[in-house]
C-alpha cells in the first residue's frame, strides 16, 4: 500500500459478496423498493470500492446539514460535496427499515440501504453554499433544481456493480490502484483530474508536476457531464494517443474516474483531492478554474479554498499552477511565474474556437494541441455526426 492514508483512516468497503450476498438478495425482493438512476449508481458504486471514504452509504441529514454549511460530515471530517439520495414520497416511517436500490433503466437491484434519516432539503440552500450561485443556468445548479426535494440517507451494502460499456481495462478500484502503485514502487504519485481532451497546457502543468514526484496518475472523469463536453469515449482515445507518445510508460498510470461533474469549481477541488487520495496518490494538482464553468468561479478560486484546512486534515498535498500558456517568444510553454512577455505572445484559443476548428477538420496548432490529438479528436466528432445524421 502507499503510505498515505485513505481519508478517514479507512478504505471503505462496501460489496457484499458469497452467502450473505445471496441471502440480501433475497431479502431484497420483499424491501420497498427506491428507483435510482446513472448519476446515484455512480455514487453508490464509488461509495461501495471506497473512493468516497469515508463515506458509507448517502449522507443522512445530519452530515448532510454539515457539510453543506462548513464542508465538513458531523464528527468533523472534511467534505465538502453532498453525496444524497434523491428520492418523491419517501414516508418518514421508513427510518430503521431498509430499502432496496434498483437502477431505473434495467431493473437491477444494486444494494440495499439502511435508512438513518428521510429528510427535505432546501436547494437553493444548498446551490449558493455549494456552487455559490442559484442561477439556473450553471450546469450543477440546473441538475439539482431538477431533482425531488427529498432525501433518504443511511449506509449501504452493495450487490451488484454497474458494468462498464466500454473502457474496462481502466476501470481500477482504490485497493488496485493502491496496489499498482505499491507494485510499481512509487512513493509520490501526483493526481490529475480532468473533463477534457489533454491539451498543451494541461500536459505542461502534468510534466512540471512530474519533475519532482514518482509518477503520474492520469484519471480524467467518465461519468456524467455537460452534453458539449468531449464524450468520455473519444477523450479516452486521446489519452491513449498522448501517453503512447508523449508520456514514459513507466512513470504514468491511465484510470477512470467514473463520477459525475457536479462543476462545483472550489468546492469540487477539496472533493477531487480527496478521492484522488483514496486512490492512493499524495499529490493533486488544482490548475486555473479547477472544476469551473463559465465565469462562476475566480481563476484560483479553486486554489484558495484549501487554505481553509489544515494540511493534515486533507493530508494530500495541492499543487498550484497557474494559467499555462504557450508563449511564441519563449518558444515554450510557461506561465506568468515563468514569462515576461506581453499577452499578445500568448497563444490563447477559447473552448469554443477549438471546438469550431475540430468540427470543421481542422487541427488546432500544435502549440495548443497534439496532432495525435487533434487527429482523434476530429474523428471523433466525425463518427458523431455521421451517428446522428
Ligand atoms: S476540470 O473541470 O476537470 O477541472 P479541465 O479538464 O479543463 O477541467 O482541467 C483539468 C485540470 O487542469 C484542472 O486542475 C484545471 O485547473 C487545469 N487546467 C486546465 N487548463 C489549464 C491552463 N490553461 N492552465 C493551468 N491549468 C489548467
Amino acid at each position: 500500500m502507499t503510505s498515505i492514508q485513505p481519508h478517514g483512516g479507512t478504505l471503505i468497503n462496501r460489496l457484499i459478496e458469497g452467502q450473505q450476498r445471496e441471502t440480501l438478495l433475497a431479502e431484497a425482493q420483499t424491501l420497498q423498493q427506491i428507483r435510482i438512476n446513472t448519476w446515484t449508481l455512480s455514487d453508490l458504486d464509488l461509495i461501495a470500492v471506497g473512493a468516497f471514504s469515508p463515506l458509507n452509504g448517502f449522507m443522512n441529514e445530519e452530515d448532510y446539514q454539515r457539510v453543506v454549511r462548513e464542508m465538513r460530515l458531523s464528527d468533523g471530517t472534511v467534505w465538502s460535496i453532498p453525496v444524497t439520495l434523491p428520492v418523491a414520497d419517501a414516508q418518514t416511517s421508513l427510518v430503521g427499515e431498509q430499502v432496496a436500490l434498483v437502477g431505473e433503466q434495467d431493473d437491477v437491484v444494486y444494494a440495499v440501504l439502511n435508512v438513518e434519516s428521510v429528510y427535505e432539503i432546501d436547494p437553493s440552500f444548498e446551490a449558493i453554499h455549494v456552487f455559490k450561485t442559484d442561477d439556473p443556468e450553471h450546469p450543477g445548479v440546473k441538475k439539482l433544481f431538477e431533482l425531488p426535494l427529498q432525501r433518504i440517507g443511511g449506509s449501504v451494502q452493495v450487490l451488484n456493480r454497474p458494468q462498464p460499456e466500454r473502457f474496462n481495462e481502466f476501470y481500477f478500484d482504490p485497493i488496485q490502484t493502491r496496489q499498482q502503485f505499491e507494485e510499481k514502487g512509487w512513493k509520490t504519485i501526483v493526481g490529475f483530474q480532468t473533463r477534457n481532451p489533454v491539451h498543451r497546457a494541461h500536459e505542461y502543468i502534468q510534466k512540471s508536476a512530474l519533475e519532482t514526484v514518482d509518477a503520474l496518475f492520469l484519471n480524467p472523469l467518465v461519468g456524467e457531464t455537460k452534453s458539449d463536453d468531449v464524450p468520455a469515449d473519444i477523450r479516452m482515445r486521446s489519452y491513449l494517443v498522448l501517453l503512447e507518445n508523449y508520456y514514459p510508460s513507466a512513470r504514468t498510470f491511465l484510470g477512470v474516474f467514473p463520477a459525475a461533474m457536479r462543476y462545483g469549481g472550489p468546492r469540487e477541488a477539496i472533493f477531487h483531492a480527496i478521492v484522488r487520495k483514496n486512490y492512493g496518490c499524495t499529490h493533486f494538482i488544482v490548475g486555473r478554474d479547477h472544476a469551473g464553468v463559465g465565469d462562476y468561479y475566480g481563476t484560483y478560486e479553486a486554489q484558495e479554498i484549501f487554505a481553509n484546512f489544515k494540511p493534515e486534515e486533507l493530508d494530500i498535498t495541492p499543487l498550484f499552477f497557474e494559467h499555462s500558456f504557450f508563449c511564441t517568444h519563449c518558444g515554450n510553454m510557461a506561465t506568468s511565474k515563468t514569462c515576461p512577455h506581453d499577452k499578445e505572445k500568448h497563444l490563447t484559443l477559447s473552448g469554443t474556437k477549438v471546438r469550431a476548428l475540430l468540427r470543421a477538420g481542422e487541427c488546432p496548432p500544435p502549440e495548443f494541441t497534439r496532432p495525435e490529438v487533434a487527429k482523434v479528436l476530429i474523428e471523433g466528432m466525425q463518427e458523431r455526426v455521421t451517428e446522428h445524421a
